[in-house]
């Protein structure tokens, strides 16, 4: 059996999720019972790219579960800036710690470093493509909140196309019964198609809109997302894009009693600070789910709980170019083209774009 590197949510069946929703609401309520469990263990956080919330709560988490930390928060202060490739890298710091956790601004680029990883490493965010932890705290942040991951309506706003959380938790409420999501977003930021193609066949009804107006009132939840300036290739796009959606008071005059807003953050001015006191607005409470819920992850990578998916419709070959500029395959001179069949297409096996 391989490695349970944590690179994919689909990579591990939703028995799995639940169970790790199961062990980080023990951990909440009785922190005092896991402060030895990973004594003498050694966490490598590598961050190539900003985070505030995801890197420090990996730590605390590490830290709380009575292991040590080592990393770097920028690449430029490790030997990557001297023209080291990724795959070295991993090689190397595998050597030197139990777990490794990644974030990085390509996509595919946790999937590739994986290969070479002695110990079991983790995509704490991969470019626009997929964010697994997060994705995991707002399961448990959802059903601590609401009591429950299915028969929920969940508008999710702002930026669709390029935030990794969106598409990550798209995927994942797809696989609980009898969901439904409002997508609102401009037309310029809709739902990627290969994101679409994934839903189909999966048990979620999606309904796009334009305004908040539309669908606030029917809402459980409001799943706000920050316009991702990072990612845009024009400056002026960003800044025609980036005021569009504000949640303030006014927006939310009509809610079911007991609608929620939440955020993975950072937020810039997309829910006004006026919201930030009603009892709705639990993108606070997200964060500290955040922490539970990856000491969860840490522990059971760390005892061998995860149990991968083996694959039989995976089938890699060579020839086919991703043509996704921000792929991997394009931007690491050893990252060779792979593809794997899902739902009768055929994929890029590391950013999941059609070939
Ligand atoms: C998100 C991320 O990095 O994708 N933040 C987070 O991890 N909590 C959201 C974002 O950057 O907008």
């Amino acid at each position: 059996m391989g490695i349970s590197h944590l690179i994919a949510l689909e990579d591990y069946s939703v028995n799995q999720w639940n169970n790790l929703i199961e062990i980080a609401s023990d951990i909440k309520n009785n922190l005092n019972n896991y402060k030895n469990c990973l004594n003498n263990k050694i966490l490598a956080s590598l961050f190539f790219e900003p985070s505030t919330r995801t890197m420090l709560s990996f730590q605390s988490a590490f830290l709380k579960l009575g292991g040590q930390v080592i990393g770097f928060d920028n690449s430029a202060s490790s030997s990557l800036s001297k023209g080291e490739d990724i795959a070295d890298t991993i090689r190397v710091v595998s050597t030197y710690s139990d777990v490794i956790v990644v974030r990085h601004p390509i996509e595919g680029a946790c999937k590739f470093a994986s290969l070479y990883s002695k110990v079991p490493l983790i995509n704490a965010g991969d470019g626009s493509h997929l964010h697994p932890t997060q994705t995991l705290t707002d399961l448990l942040t959802i059903k601590s909140e609401q009591g429950r991951l299915d028969n929920l309506t969940i508008g999710i706003c702002g930026d669709l196309r390029h935030a990794r959380t969106v598409h990550s938790i798209i995927k994942a409420l797809s696989c609980y019964e009898n969901n439904k999501i409002f997508l609102i977003s401009t037309k310029e930021l809709i739902l990627p198609n290969y994101i679409k193609d994934y839903l189909i066949n999966k048990n979620i009804i999606l309904e796009e809109v334009t305004t908040i107006e539309e669908c606030i009132e029917y809402l459980d939840i409001l799943y706000v997302t920050r316009i991702q300036k990072e990612r845009f290739s024009d400056e002026k796009q960003y800044i025609e894009q980036k005021d569009i959606y504000v949640v303030n008071n006014q927006k939310i005059k009509n809610v079911k009693p007991n609608f929620k807003i939440m955020h993975a953050l950072p937020r810039i001015d997309e829910i006004s600070r006026e919201i930030d006191s009603q009892k709705c607005a639990i993108y606070f409470n997200q964060v500290e789910y955040g922490l539970y819920m990856r000491m969860a992850i840490l522990l059971s990578i760390m005892e061998n709980k995860l149990i991968i998916n083996e694959y039989n419709d995976i089938d890699i070959d060579s020839n086919n170019k991703c043509l996704n500029v921000k792929c991997i395959t394009n931007n690491d001179r050893f990252c060779q083209n792979k593809s794997k069949i899902i739902n009768n297409k055929k994929l890029c096996y590391f950013c999941d774009k059609e070939l």
